[in-house]
């Protein structure tokens, strides 16, 4: 597939997915969210590619929302296709196995902001801004918003940046814990490589297994995820990967893992 609004590049152990539209400060319309679906399906299914890291080209946005001039004119059932794309590509990224990281490099807004907390965890840049702006517009957030706002900030937080449309500054996004980490602009997208490259050393089934389990396990009952955690955790005495890294460890040398 050749991608129109998104770049799609392979550094295996990583793949970058970069939002293209830069003059439209990257809006997602329904073609962009199209291809983002179509690039982390492949990265999810490349066996080279173990962390996915998603950013915005240009140095003003990642993604300043849903594209508002294709918004306008929807009818309720094409609104409700549109929310649907965006809720498919949401729980995909949520979904795969393998780590996603958001390089929030500007205006994370609306659909950015959707975008970014179906990542495992977002980096921002200095000039990133985040939030939630649809009731600005009349509307609500459409991809997930009012959900992952609620598990990822203290829920006052979540409801206060809901209800009135403001926007956080990379800071404020640091201490509430929408971002994990901020970065002079040309730094973003070297840490968010070499964190990737980190998490791409460890054991790939492992760190799949905690992927899934605390993704399932923000919906599940504390004793019932426990009981998921315990099982996976017998599951993988079964893998090679269990062996080498701890016979790694016990011959003091680096692991070689293959995940299997
Ligand atoms: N949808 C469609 N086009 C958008 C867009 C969006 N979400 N966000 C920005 N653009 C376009 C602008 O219309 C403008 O196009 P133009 O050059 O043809 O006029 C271009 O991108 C640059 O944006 P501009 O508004 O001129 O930049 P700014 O620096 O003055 O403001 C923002 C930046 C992000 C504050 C402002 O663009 C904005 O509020 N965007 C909408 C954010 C939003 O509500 N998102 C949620 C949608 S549900």
């Amino acid at each position: 597939m050749t991608y129109e609004n998104i770049t799609y590049e392979v550094e295996a152990p990583l793949a970058v997915i970069t939002v293209n539209r830069p003059k439209r400060l990257n809006a997602l319309n329904a073609q962009t969210v199209a291809e983002l679906i179509a690039a982390a399906t492949r990265a999810a299914e490349d066996g080279a590619v173990r962390v996915l890291i998603l950013t915005g080209a240009g140095d003003r946005a990642f993604v300043a929302g849903a594209d508002i001039t294709e918004m306008s004119e929807m009818t309720p059932l094409q609104a409700l296709r549109f929310a649907e794309a965006g809720h498919r590509l949401g729980e995909l990224l949520e979904a795969m196995e393998k780590p996603v990281i958001a390089a929030i490099n500007g205006y994370a807004l609306g659909g950015g902001c959707e975008v970014a907390m179906a990542c495992d965890f977002a980096l921002a840049s200095e000039k990133a801004t985040i939030g939630q702006p649809e009731v600005n517009l009349g509307i609500i957030p459409g991809f997930g918003g009012t959900q992952r706002m609620l598990r990822r900030v203290p829920i006052g937080m979540a409801r206060e940046l809901v209800y009135s449309g403001r926007s956080l500054s990379a800071e404020e996004a640091l201490r509430v814990g929408l971002v994990n980490a901020i970065y002079p602009a040309d730094e973003l997208l070297p840490k968010a490589k070499e964190l990737g490259k980190l998490i791409a050393g460890k054991g790939p089934l492992a760190v799949a297994r905690c992927k899934r389990l605390m993704t399932a396990g923000l919906g599940l009952p504390l004793g019932a995820a426990n009981e998921l955690e315990r099982q996976t955790f017998a599951a993988l005495f079964a893998s090679a990967d269990q062996k080498e890294g701890m016979r790694a460890f016990l011959e003091k040398r680096s692991p070689s893992f293959q995940g299997r």
